[in-house]
């Protein structure tokens, strides 16, 4: 079981050291073979060294690594991003990791920002198309910076990217027992690209009759998300639309430190990582909540077949979030480090 971590900039190696000392504990206390190995990938190695990811860099991580955890690309002094791009995106298309996997699951009423809801309105999977549409970037700017501009931007859909994720939302659904599968699109104004998603949505939903296919434009998934999140069980869209909305199912868990994520191309070397980014302003105070990255972990553990140790992590969270063990932004009182100690305790009582 080999990973690799990538602390990447603000808050993101604060927040991955309390997820390594989490999978540490775990996998001593189930003996799982885990080797943990540190990569200096991110925006200090950029400005330091000129290199955003080495030339044989994500050939190594396929080569060499069951799975990587990263915590968070994106660094004020480099404005264009470009090393998170390299980075992160980089990843996600050179390893083909198609599937974004957000689970959105409340773990405590006293979290949810919505009057009257609890643990069981708030408890769906997004999966989000993670190699294509927006991201592609494909385009070009005519007259950059004069008043005649024109800026393009394409979005690229094609079949088997759309058909290969929504295929692995109705598994999923059948897999885990989950009745309803929504694909959200906005196929009422881009008529070209949106109208593959229709079909590839009907032609594949004619293959799972023991699940409710339903589609919502992206406005009405938003509207519902926040007026009646319960009657979501998965959610499928594009790569745009499932960043977005994966930052509202964040506001429903807690906030942005309690979301987790998977970027998976199953049976190959995955990607996990918080779905929040490096919060600048947050870096080197202590103050980050860990659990999006810990959560994350348990993904990771999850994905290799590490089954009891992922549930074990999950329930020593629940744990800590029920006893208020936890970061201001949740409530609690303690700093990063704290949190994450609090929660090797809970997996080290349980
Ligand atoms: P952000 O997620 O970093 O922060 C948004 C808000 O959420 C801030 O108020 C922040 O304080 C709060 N927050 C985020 N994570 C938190 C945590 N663990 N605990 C407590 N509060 C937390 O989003 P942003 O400010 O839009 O982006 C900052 C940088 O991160 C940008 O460079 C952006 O491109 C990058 N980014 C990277 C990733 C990634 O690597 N996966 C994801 C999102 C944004
Ligand atoms: C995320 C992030 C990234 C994305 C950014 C940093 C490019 O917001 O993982 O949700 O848009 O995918
Ligand atoms: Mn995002």
């Amino acid at each position: 079981m080999r990973v690799a971590t990538l602390g990447g900039d603000g808050i993101g190696p604060e927040v991955v050291r309390e997820a390594v000392a989490v999978l540490e504990r775990v996998a001593s206390i189930y003996g799982l073979p885990l080797e943990l190995h540190a990569l200096p990938w991110g925006a200090d190695h950029y400005l330091a060294t000129g290199v955003t990811v080495p030339a044989d860099g994500f050939a190594m991580l396929a080569r060499e690594f069951d799975a990587v955890l990263t915590g968070a690309l994106g660094d004020p002094r480099i404005p264009d991003n470009r090393h998170a791009r390299d980075i992160l995106l980089g990843m996600r298309a050179e390893l083909d990791l198609y599937v974004n996997y957000r689970p959105i699951r409340l773990l405590d009423a006293r979290l949810c920002p919505l009057r009257g809801r609890g643990p069981a309105d708030v408890d769906f999977v997004v999966f989000r198309e993670n190699t294509e549409g927006l991201y592609v970037n494909a385009g070009g700017r005519l007259r950059p910076g004069t008043e005649d501009e024109v800026a393009i931007q394409e979005e690229i859909n094609t079949w088997k990217g759309v058909h290969r994720i929504v295929r692995h939302a109705f598994e999923f659904a059948r897999a885990r027992g989950r009745r309803r599968v929504v694909m959200s699109d906005k196929s009422n104004a881009l008529t070209h690209g949106h109208a593959l998603w229709q079909r590839v949505f009907r032609e594949v939903a004619a293959d799972y009759p023991d699940i409710e296919a339903r589609h919502l434009y992206v406005d009405a998934l938003a509207y519902f998300l926040v007026t009646d999140p319960a009657q979501f069980d998965v959610v499928v869209t594009n790569n745009l639309f499932g960043d977005i909305v994966t930052d509202v199912g964040a506001a429903l868990q807690g906030g942005l430190g309690m979301a987790a994520s998977g970027n998976l191309h199953p049976g190959r070397t995955s990607m996990f990582e918080p779905v929040h980014g490096s919060a600048p302003p947050l870096a080197g105070t202590n103050a980050a909540n860990p659990i999006g990255a810990v959560l994350s972990a348990a993904l990771l553990l999850e994905s290799l077949g590490a089954t009891e140790a992922a549930a074990a992590v999950e329930r020593a969270v629940a744990t800590v979030v029920a006893a208020g063990q936890v970061t201001r932004d949740i409530g609690g009182t303690l700093g990063t480090r704290e949190a994450g100690a609090a929660i090797v305790d809970a997996l080290s009582e349980l």
